[in-house]
């Protein structure tokens, strides 16, 4: 985008990086499933002999060598189940899950979900944690249970997850990724319906009504993931994904409103086909970085219009769906185009959908601007109230959003660098984000934190996130941590 480095070094860079990355992760599972290997063989002689005896002594010896091995990749060793499976981390272990299938099975059985290992683990506490977990489940549950018998053991560096602590997650992990499935098949229809539109002038409605229905049902189940989801952009292939993230964000604004679900409908298949008009826009004019001729101008203030014919022409598209393609640029003060005349107002879903239109588009980099971030685009939109746009749209476009947005890069007050993953539970200025740079600029391993314990240090008062940054001129994209 920015055009300073020539691409194939970068693009070499990329590839070295990525191999480098490759290598590393590589060599971080092969030491992940040894330490997993010697552990279960330490287990195992703990469960035959007494720990003085030679074999015992060398089981356990290999273990803590292998796994102070393993510390120069990470601080800790996470073993976790899912179903009958091990991961180590987000990883699956499929030879191991079935080379250690009983002791899957042990563990559930030991109501044991996980077992992460701390870099500050003894030989004593290893000794010490094995002998209990060896213990039979009934006299396990008859002493009080594993945890309790690990903690009168002093047994620290070794805590244990709930059963099925890992199951929610990896479920919840997989419902972010249906989501994103969702969104590019939502991409594809827009596309093709616009290819469709420019043979023949025919639309398929059916198509349209099933990607508003998939969004809309997203959206009611979670609202703010959905919003992550619009941050997603394409500079090549802007008005497909832009009719995307309006169709959501505009979706998801009207449902903070009284709206019932067929009028949801009706808003999500204007704000998907807003744009429509678009397609007999030559791409150079679309795209051009100086002034558009009064000609070209005028191309350009025709699409409303030209979508609206377009869409009129469809049978089963409601009227109000219409109005959304003529209305969007016609604005609140009815100061923009096309001219709408005799009204007070343009229509309430014209509004929604106006206030999300110029959002998306302010926050995508495309040849003539550069991408505002949230916070910047949010400030325009308030700057804007009562003339280009609805106040209360407005006002719940922000509430909904909050200053930083889901997928929002920014600094937090530690100097970390940090994508905003979820909106905080109680309180908007206290989100959880994701590490994802230290104070210095340097990559870390992504870990989240949540901003509220960051309180204690900057005070209630203070400001956890000091500013939104620029993904492009960090050369960081948020969507991949999301
Ligand atoms: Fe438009
Ligand atoms: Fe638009």
């Amino acid at each position: 985008m920015n055009g300073e480095e020539p691409e194939d070094t970068q693009s070499g860079a990329n590839r070295k990086q990525e191999a480098l990355d490759y290598f590393r992760a590589k060599g971080q599972m092969e030491r992940a499933r040894e330490v997993l290997r010697l552990f279960s063989a330490a287990k195992k002689a703990a469960s035959i002999y007494p720990p003085n005896h030679e074999i015992c002594i060398n089981s356990f010896t290999a273990f803590m060598r292998s796994f102070n091995d393993y510390l120069a990749w990470r601080e800790d060793f996470s073993l976790r189940i899912v179903g009958e499976e091990f991961f180590y981390e987000e990883k699956l272990m499929p030879r191991e899950s079935i080379l250690y299938y009983p002791l899957i099975g042990e563990l559930k059985n030991k109501d044991i979900g996980g077992i992460t290992i701390a870099a500050g683990l003894t030989p004593g506490e290893f000794v010490d944690f094995l002998y209990l977990l060896n213990l039979g489940a009934e006299e396990l549950r008859d002493k009080g249970g594993l945890r309790r018998l690990m903690e009168e053991r002093d047994v620290g560096n070794i805590t244990l997850d709930e059963p099925g602590t890992w199951e929610e997650k990896s479920f919840e992990i997989k419902e972010r990724d249906s989501a994103r499935e969702e969104y590019f098949d939502a991409v594809d229809v827009i596309r093709e319906l616009a290819d469709q539109v420019m043979t023949d002038r025919r639309l398929s409605v059916s198509k349209a009504n099933r990607v508003v229905g998939v969004m809309l049902n997203r959206v009611g189940e979670n609202r703010s993931a959905v919003l992550g989801l619009a941050t997603i952009k394409n500079y090549d292939e802007y008005t497909s994904f832009h009719s995307v993230n309006v169709l959501i964000l505009s979706l998801a604004l009207g449902s903070m409103l009284p709206l019932d679900r067929s009028s949801l409908m009706i808003l999500g298949t204007g704000a998907l086909l807003h744009d429509l008009g678009k397609i007999t826009i030559p791409q150079s004019i679309l795209n051009k970085t100086g002034p558009l001729t009064t000609q070209e101008w005028q191309m350009m203030q025709d699409h409303p219009v030209k979508g609206a014919d377009i869409l009129m022409a469809q049978p089963g598209v409601h009227p109000l769906s219409v109005m959304v393609a003529y209305e969007h640029h016609a604005r609140y003060d009815l100061a923009g185009y096309p001219k709408v005349n005799r009204k007070e107002r343009i229509g309430l879903f014209s509004r929604i959908v106006e206030v999300c239109d110029v959002y998306d588009a302010m926050t995508s980099a495309r040849p003539y601007q550069k991408a505002r971030t949230p916070d910047q685009a949010m400030r325009v939109l308030v700057k804007d109230m009562g003339t280009a746009f609805d106040p209360l749209m407005v006002k719940v476009f922000i509430d909904m959003m909050g200053l930083f947005p889901v997928g929002t890069l920014v600094r937090l007050a530690t100097g970390e660098v940090a994508v905003i993953y979820e909106p905080g539970e109680s309180d908007a200025m206290w989100p959880r984000v994701k590490v994802i740079r230290d104070p210095e600029g340097g990559a870390v391993e992504p870990r989240i934190v949540d901003l509220v314990y960051l309180k204690d240090k900057i005070g209630e008062t203070g400001q956890a996130i000091l500013e939104a940054l620029h993904p492009a001129s960090l050369g960081i994209d948020p969507q991949e941590y999301l």
